[in-house]
Order: C-alpha cells, then structure tokens, then sequence
C-alpha cells in the first residue's frame, strides 16, 4: 500500500496538460469516485489496524496533493488562454480622453497668473476659521450690522467657530505672520447662507489680494486693477470706481468694467447700464493694520476681492452658476 502510494505521489507531481480537456481528464483518472486515489481509499478497510494512522495521513497528503496538481494546471492554462486572447497587435490603438480643466481653475489660474507677474504671491488658509480671523481683526465691531452682510454658516457658538465667508481671513493671517512689504493673493472657497439659485450659492470661490508697505495710495490700487482688468478682458476695457463700504477698508470701492457683451452700449446683462460690477476694494482701514500689529503710521495697503464665478460668467457667459458645482460632463468637456 505505500509502495502504490509512493508511486501515484511521482506521478501526479509530474502531470502536464495541454489543454483544459487534458486537465479534467486527469482529474477523472485520479480523483474522480472511481478514479485511483478513491481505490486506494476504498482499499483502507484492508489495512492492518496498527498501519491505519499512517497510512491514512500519507493517503490524505496524496489527495491534497492531486487536487493542487490538478487546480494549478487548470490555472495556468485559463490564465494563458485569456492572455493570447487579448493580444491582437493589429488592433489600432486605443484612444485616451483628455480631461479639461475646471472653468473656476481656469479662471482663477488667470487670475493669479496676471497678478503674479506684478509681484504677488499666493497665500492659503483654513475655510473653518474662528470669528477674530474672519470678524474682529477685520473692524466689523460684535454687533455691527455689517456681519449680516455675510450670512454666516456656525459650527459652533462662544467661541464662535465657523465657515469663512471671504478669504479675507486668510489676509488677517498673513498680516499677523509677516512684517511688511506684503504682496499677496488669496484664492479659497467661502460659505454664506444663502438660498441656492441661478444666481446665488451656499459656497463660491474667491481670490482677494493684499499690498502693504510704505506710500501705498489709492492710486496704486486704482492701477492694479486697471493692469487686471485690461489683461483679462481685453486691451479695451475700461473700468469704474463707485465708492462703497466694507468694514476693513476705507475708502472703500467697488469696480465695474465695461460690459464685454454689449461693449459698453447697454443690454440684458448689464442691466441697459453699460457697466457691470467684478470686485470689491479699498485702503486697508487703520484699524485693521492697528489690530494685526502692523503700525499704521508707518505703513498703508490697498486691498480688493473679487468672486471667481463671476469673472468665469463674464467669460464665459454661464448664465447658471449651480452648472459651476454639478460635474456635468456636458458642462465641463467644453472647457477643453
Ligand atoms: N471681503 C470682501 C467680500 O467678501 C471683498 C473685499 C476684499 C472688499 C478686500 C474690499 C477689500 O465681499
């Protein structure tokens, strides 16, 4: 009984096939009821009773042995089978989709772009933020009317945590880390509670900029803008200061440029004005400087932010700004 077991354990060790056919052949011969791993099996009974314990455990390795034998040659053929099967190297080559980049990417890169090569540099922050970064650095005073100008999104209350609602924050960091000259951009996403529309978001992405240092004056700011807005609408394109207000700067402005749909003429777009708003700006407020340890004695800053889905509409004229965060492919292959 060894000796048979011995022999069919070289055997199967030494089994090839050819074919799938070939392997379940094999299998039939070997391990199948009537095949000659069962017969041995059925010969057991016949064993001497002290022989029992071993020969059962060589019969049972014997067993184990043929079912891997004759798995892995079943494996190795399918495998190979699927392989030939695939190659066809007269097949022409796929071709691969190029992805576009998103229009807000696009646009802010622009941006950041244009301002770059006067010298700015880009800055990041948290989008959750605490109220002084956001607030209390920035002048708007615990109960001014001017927080209810944004909408705020609260994470939690005293100490108030909450969502930025302009990258502004991110200029209180900057000025509270690095000593003047300051130059720089922030791009972000920012969170006001608004109901969504066609033309109002929960969240929007911003790019604000900040220039602090010695005689920095409004005719500075009045320049940058003028350079940003020629090299982003055209060399045509003129621009307008309305004076407005923000808590952190003052004076305070907001800038239209002349409508690129109409030139100027008036239409739909522009509200028959001619003009359309891009971007709010100033002169930091002194207070603003005082509170981020920057001497307003020494040192004045222009500051302006403006929203990168608009300037994207003004470009592209997406006439819905929810297109902006759906992932539409048909939206977004045209950006390629
Ligand atoms: N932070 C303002 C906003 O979110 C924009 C702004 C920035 C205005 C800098 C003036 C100066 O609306």
């Amino acid at each position: 009984m060894k000796e048979k077991i011995s022999k069919l354990g070289l055997i199967i060790e030494n089994l090839t096939a050819k074919t799938l056919d070939d392997v379940e052949v094999l299998r039939i011969k070997y391990l199948s009821k009537k095949g000659e791993i069962s017969a041995l099996f059925d010969n057991f009974r016949n064993v001497p009773n002290e022989q029992k314990r071993e020969i059962g455990q060589l019969l049972n390795v014997l067993r184990d042995r043929a079912l891997n034998k004759i798995n892995d040659l079943r494996e190795n053929l399918s495998a190979n089978a699927q392989n030939t099967e695939k190659q066809d190297f007269t097949r022409s080559a796929e071709s691969l989709e190029l992805g576009a980049r998103h229009p807000l990417s696009l646009v802010r890169n622009e941006i950041i772009d244009i301002f770059s090569r006067i010298g700015f540099s880009v800055a990041s922050g948290p989008e959750i933020e605490d109220d002084w970064h956001v607030f209390g650095a920035l002048n708007f005073p615990p109960e001014h009317p001017a927080r209810d100008m944004q909408d705020t999104f609260f994470i939690e209350k005293n100490p108030d945590i909450l969502l930025r609602t302009h990258t502004s924050s991110v200029q209180t960091r900057v000025m509270t880390s690095q000593k003047p000259p300051i130059r720089v951009l922030c791009p972000g996403r920012v969170y006001r509670n608004e109901a969504i529309s066609y033309r109002a978001h929960c969240f929007f992405h911003q790019v604000e900029g900040l220039y602090i240092d010695k005689n920095v004056s409004f005719a500075d700011l009045k320049q940058a803008l003028l350079y940003f807005a020629k090299e982003m609408f055209g060399e045509d394109t003129q621009i307008r200061l309305r004076p407005s207000y923000f808590p952190f700067t003052e004076p305070s402005a907001e800038m239209d440029i002349s409508c690129k749909i109409c030139g100027g003429k008036g239409c739909p777009f522009c509200k028959h004005t001619g003009w359309v708003e891009i971007l709010g700006c100033g002169m930091v407020d002194s207070n603003v400087l005082d509170e981020c340890g920057i001497d307003s004695k020494i040192y004045s800053g222009y500051a302006f932010g403006m929203g990168v889905e608009r300037i994207a509409n003004l470009k592209f004229q997406v006439k819905d700004l929810r297109l902006f965060s759906e992932n539409d492919m048909r939206f977004l292959r045209q950006f390629k």
